[in-house]
């Protein structure tokens, strides 16, 4: 009996020492192996599009582009991708039935833009979401054409896109200065409907908002064209109206049945009017500083993250005291958080109070419908604010005002829903 217990333990020893070595070899390695470093492609697949290919030319330039595949928490933002929807629960409310319900987390740095795009969680609308994630597009667009590509099953997409964003996306390979260029369509389109020109702005902050700016699609599914909903100004409130003269959703809210609009990373204009714009910043300014290399050459540096990790580059001109100015930073993003949080947690509660009046027989349709709308204007103001990556930096008081205007909208909701069954 004691020896065949003997033999049972020493069997399941074994097996599970064998287990460990296949889950070794077959897991584990290959994961390894695929870990989020930079890959090393052979001298034969590398095109203009790979930020490599420009090492010899431009070595400091192309170096510090590099360093945008570490990682790095800061106070508010930074690049450790944590999932927001476990920090901020009153989000799981707000997005209930669009892909950002289950899967939102922190974004990372440029060389990170494909890979997080394949492991997120979120369904895909088709080849145009490489727009902003892989600088292959542009040279895909012109093989394939517009409509062509961006309405392409994005799995199939996927497998023509190997480099994420990177030099050729900002600037003209072809021009001997290596000057700055637009690549993307729609950042002019939307320009011109306000009825302005691409050289009203600076191309220093231009090149940043082909991606960097609110967006929808157009045509969902049969043309999946990117739009900018800058028709009538860059404010929230613009965004909106925009929205509302075409009557667009992005979705229909399973709780409040409400048509309702997802923000994403507003962070061009959310700038527009801020302090740092009217001083007359532009975003390469903070993101792209000059700076000197060890042999005392001054060239721009690439690495595109938090600012708050090389102020001395990017603040020290203008504000000489840097840990006063980081403590000022600080101060701003943790009370606007603190109040956007106080906001999410009322909607939250409002979103639910309207479920459950709709429920009701003697729910009186005028008043929802009422109450709806608001639902749509407060959640979309606070989006603004969620959403913009710098946790109300780049404009302070524009982050104030947009907060205050969700929390008016949301107790008006509030107001409303508790009319609904008398
Ligand atoms: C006056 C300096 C300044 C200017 C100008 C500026 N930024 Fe920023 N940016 C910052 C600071 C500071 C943060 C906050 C970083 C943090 O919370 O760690 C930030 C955050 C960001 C982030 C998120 C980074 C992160 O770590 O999560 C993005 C993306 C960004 N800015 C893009 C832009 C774009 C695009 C523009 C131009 C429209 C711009 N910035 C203009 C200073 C600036
Ligand atoms: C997201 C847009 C963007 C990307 C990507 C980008 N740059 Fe730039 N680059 C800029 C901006 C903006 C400037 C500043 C131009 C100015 O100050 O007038 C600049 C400046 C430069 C300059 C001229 C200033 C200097 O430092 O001598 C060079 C050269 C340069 N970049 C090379 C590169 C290389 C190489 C890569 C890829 C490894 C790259 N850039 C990626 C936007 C970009
Ligand atoms: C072709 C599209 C594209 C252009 C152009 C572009 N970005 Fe980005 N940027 C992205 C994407 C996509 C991400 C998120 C990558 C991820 O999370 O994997 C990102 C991330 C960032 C981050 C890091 C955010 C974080 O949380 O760490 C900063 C900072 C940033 N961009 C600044 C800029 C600035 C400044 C410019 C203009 C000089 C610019 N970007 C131009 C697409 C672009
Ligand atoms: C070219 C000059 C210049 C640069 C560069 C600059 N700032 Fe400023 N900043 C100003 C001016 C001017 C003001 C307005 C006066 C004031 O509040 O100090 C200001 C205001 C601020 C404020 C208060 C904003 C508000 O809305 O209350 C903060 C915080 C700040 N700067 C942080 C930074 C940080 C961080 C950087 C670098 C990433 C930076 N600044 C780079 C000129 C600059």
């Amino acid at each position: 009996m004691a020896k065949d217990v003997r033999q049972l333990v020493l069997r399941v020893g074994l097996y599970s020492l064998a287990a460990a070595g296949l889950y070794f070899l077959g897991f584990y390695l290959p994961h390894q192996a695929r870990a989020p470093q930079v890959p090393k492609p052979t001298v034969v697949t590398m095109t203009q599009a790979d930020s490599r290919y420009w090492m010899e030319r431009f070595p400091d330039q192309t170096a510090s582009y590099l360093r945008t595949a570490e990682m790095a928490p800061t106070v508010a933002g930074g690049s450790v991708p944590y999932q927001k929807l476990t920090k901020y629960p009153f989000m799981r409310t707000m997005y209930h039935g669009f892909g950002f319900w289950f899967d939102f987390r922190e974004s990372r740095g440029h060389m990170f833009a494909i890979e997080d795009t394949l492991i997120s969680g979120r369904g895909k609308t088709g080849g145009v979401c490489w727009g902003c994630k892989s600088a292959d597009y542009p040279a895909l667009v012109a093989r394939y054409g517009q409509r062509e590509f961006d309405t392409m099953f994005w799995s199939e997409a996927a497998g023509k896109t190997t480099h994420p964003v990177s030099c050729i996306d900002c600037h003209d390979p072809q021009s001997e200065t290596f000057a700055l260029r637009l690549t993307r369509p729609w950042l002019e389109e939307a320009i011109v409907a306000q009825g302005r020109q691409v050289s009203d702005f600076d191309m220093r902050s231009l090149t940043c908002a082909q991606c960097h700016s609110e967006y929808y699609f157009r045509g969902a599914g049969t043309e999946n064209k990117i739009i900018f909903p800058w028709s009538v100004g860059f404010r929230a409130e613009d965004a909106l109206a925009h929205y509302n003269n075409i009557n667009f959703s992005d979705w229909v809210h399973p709780r409040t049945d409400a048509g309702v609009l997802k923000v994403q990373h507003p962070e061009f204009e959310f700038f527009q009017g801020s302090v740092h714009q009217r001083f007359g910043l532009s975003c390469a300014d903070c993101h792209l500083p000059r700076v000197t290399n060890t042999a005392g050459r001054t060239y721009t540096s690439h690495w595109l993250t938090s600012p708050l990790n090389h102020m001395e580059a990017s603040c020290q001109r203008c504000h000489t005291d840097l840990a006063a100015t980081r403590s000022r930073v600080e101060t701003i993003q943790t009370d606007l958080r603190t109040q956007a949080n106080q906001v999410g947690n009322d909607l939250a509660t409002a979103i639910n109070a309207l479920r459950d009046v709709r429920r009701n027989p003697a729910a009186d349709s005028t008043i929802v419908a009422e109450a709806q709308k608001l639902h749509r204007e407060a959640q979309f103001m606070l989006d603004w604010f969620l959403v913009e990556n710098s946790t109300g930096f780049h404009n302070a008081a524009e982050g104030r005002r947009v907060i205050e205007a969700a929390q008016q909208l949301t107790t008006r909701m509030m107001e409303t829903t508790r009319r609904v069954v008398r």
